[in-house]
Parts: C-alpha cells; sequence; structure tokens
C-alpha cells in the first residue's frame, strides 16, 4: 500500500469535519474522493499533506509513518498536492510559476538547503530542463511566456499540475482538477492524468465531476459528514442506494446525473 490513512480526525471551532476517516491508495492506482459539498474531502487532503494537523489518526506513506511530519517533509518523500483554488503567481510568466514552484512548496530555507546540497549551479540546469520538459507534457508551449493571470481557467489547472510535478510526485492528490473547465479541456486534462499513470505516478483525485470520476478511477472513496460512507470500483459504488440518498437534497443532483 502506497498510502494508508486511518482513524483521522480533524475540528474547526469544535466542529468535527472528519470523524474516523480514512482512505487507502496502492502503488499506481486512480483513487476518486468524491462527496457533496461540505463533506470534508478538501480537509482530508489538507491533513494527508499535513497542512492541517488532524485530532487523531495515522498517515503511512510508502510503508513508513508520516503523521508528524511537516509538509516540505512530505513534498520531499514525493506525496504532492494541488489546490482547489490554483495558486499561480498572476504575474510571473508559466516557466517561471514552474521555476519558483519547489521554493514555494519546500519553503525558501529547506529549498536553499536542498540546492546546496545538490550544488547551485547544476541544479538550476536541471530545473529549467525539468520545467520545460513538464510545459512540453502539458502542451503549454503556446504561453511558456505569458502572464499567469492571463491563462483560461482550464491552463490554470493544467499549470497548477505542472507546479506539483516539480515535486517529482509518487503520489498526487488533486482537488477538484476539472473544475471551472471546458469540456475539450476536460478531456485534454484527463489524458495528462492517464499519462501519468502510465509513468507510475499513483493519483487521489477529489472531484464533482462524475464522467471524469467513474473514467479515471480504479477505486472511488464517498464522504459523507466526514465520514467514508462507501469504497470500491467505480460502477458499483454508483449504484449504490445510499450514495444517491447521500446526494439527495443537496445543491447538486446525485452522480448518476452528472
Ligand atoms: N479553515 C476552516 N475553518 C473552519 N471551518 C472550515 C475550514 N475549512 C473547512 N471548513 C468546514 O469544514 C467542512 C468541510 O469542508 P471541506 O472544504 O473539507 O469540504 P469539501 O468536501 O472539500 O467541500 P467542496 O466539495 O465544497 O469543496 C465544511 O463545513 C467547511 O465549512
Ligand atoms: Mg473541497
Amino acid at each position: 500500500m502506497l498510502l494508508e490513512a486511518k482513524g483521522i480526525f480533524k475540528r474547526f471551532d469544535g466542529v468535527e469535519v472528519l470523524r474516523d476517516a480514512w482512505i487507502e491508495a496502492n502503488e499506481g492506482q486512480v483513487v476518486g474522493l468524491i462527496g457533496p459539498n461540505g463533506a470534508g474531502k478538501s480537509t482530508l487532503l489538507a491533513v494527508l499533506s499535513k497542512f492541517l494537523e488532524p485530532e487523531g489518526g495515522t498517515i503511512f506513506f510508502s510503508g513508513k509513518e508520516i503523521t508528524d511530519h511537516k509538509p516540505h517533509e512530505i513534498a520531499l518523500q514525493q506525496m504532492v498536492r494541488t489546490f482547489q483554488v490554483p495558486r499561480e503567481f498572476g504575474r510571473l510568466t508559466v516557466i517561471e510559476n514552474l521555476l519558483v514552484a519547489p521554493k514555494d512548496q519546500l519553503g525558501e530555507g529547506v529549498f536553499s538547503a536542498w540546492v546546496r546540497w545538490r550544488r547551485v549551479q547544476e541544479q538550476e540546469r536541471r530545473l529549467a530542463e525539468q520545467a520545460d520538459d513538464i510545459i512540453r507534457f502539458l502542451t503549454l508551449e503556446p504561453v511558456r511566456n505569458l502572464q499567469a493571470r492571463n491563462l483560461s481557467g482550464g491552463q490554470k489547472k493544467l499549470l497548477e499540475l505542472g507546479r506539483a510535478l516539480m515535486l517529482n510526485p509518487r503520489l498526487l492528490l488533486l482537488d477538484e482538477p476539472f473544475s471551472g473547465v471546458n469540456p475539450v479541456m476536460i478531456d485534454q486534462i484527463m489524458e495528462k492524468l492517464f499519462a501519468l499513470r502510465e509513468r507510475g505516478v499513483s493519483l487521489v483525485v477529489v472531484e464533482h465531476n462524475m464522467y471524469t470520476i467513474k473514467t479515471l478511477s480504479d477505486v472511488v472513496f464517498v464522504m459523507v459528514d466526514g465520514r467514508i460512507l462507501t469504497h470500491g470500483e467505480p460502477a458499483k459504488v454508483f449504484q449504490d442506494p445510499r450514495v444517491l440518498e447521500a446526494y439527495l437534497g443537496r445543491d447538486e443532483g446525485p452522480p448518476a446525473q452528472h
């Protein structure tokens, strides 16, 4: 098992948002995480990447307990998250956004130590090559030198993915990579995610777009009110009456209608 998180509790101002939540991902798998608005999906990703401290639970990554690790230590171990709202620097160009991503994600101090350790020049050359590889991989060449604030919603999502790829992830935690993205771009982003899986990258994907979840996922976890209601193969999970019921009376329709 690549990722194994169990018994996760998280409170905000005394309100329990995650209650005995759990998730796991095998090496090479795409794991979908769905659930109504406010279920706790983003909070779980934030806890897994240690941007938030849980009140209880254990997290194992690649056989090693990481529950007490800091976010940069987790990123260095190659579990990398993206954000529901992309965090690009609007005034920097696409290539510049990629080049600053490791510094941004590891923190200035850790980044400097990392670079010193690997020798500055060699590291800079390697990062520049890697950024150009990622731009090619994500077909962002036409906008390489544009300021990120001028990108479309879908291109911003690709850039957010690219910034995570700068950390050479073994496991990517993606928070709504398809939200606000037009249908053509959705298929393009899905292709990229399939290609990453081919390269051996494992994925946890939080999404409301059920077409993408059904197409991509090997396993789907359903979160409702901070708990995992059920999990399993997409076809099975989407027919589960409890899953349909969990979506009733919410703003979104049940999964089958997406
Ligand atoms: N920083 C915070 N402080 C207080 N409450 C928060 C905070 N972040 C999230 N919450 C609350 O925790 C609950 C879970 O939020 P979370 O963002 O994890 O849900 P989600 O499943 O990602 O929803 P969505 O599908 O809308 O993104 C919600 O009730 C939310 O209002
Ligand atoms: Mg969310």
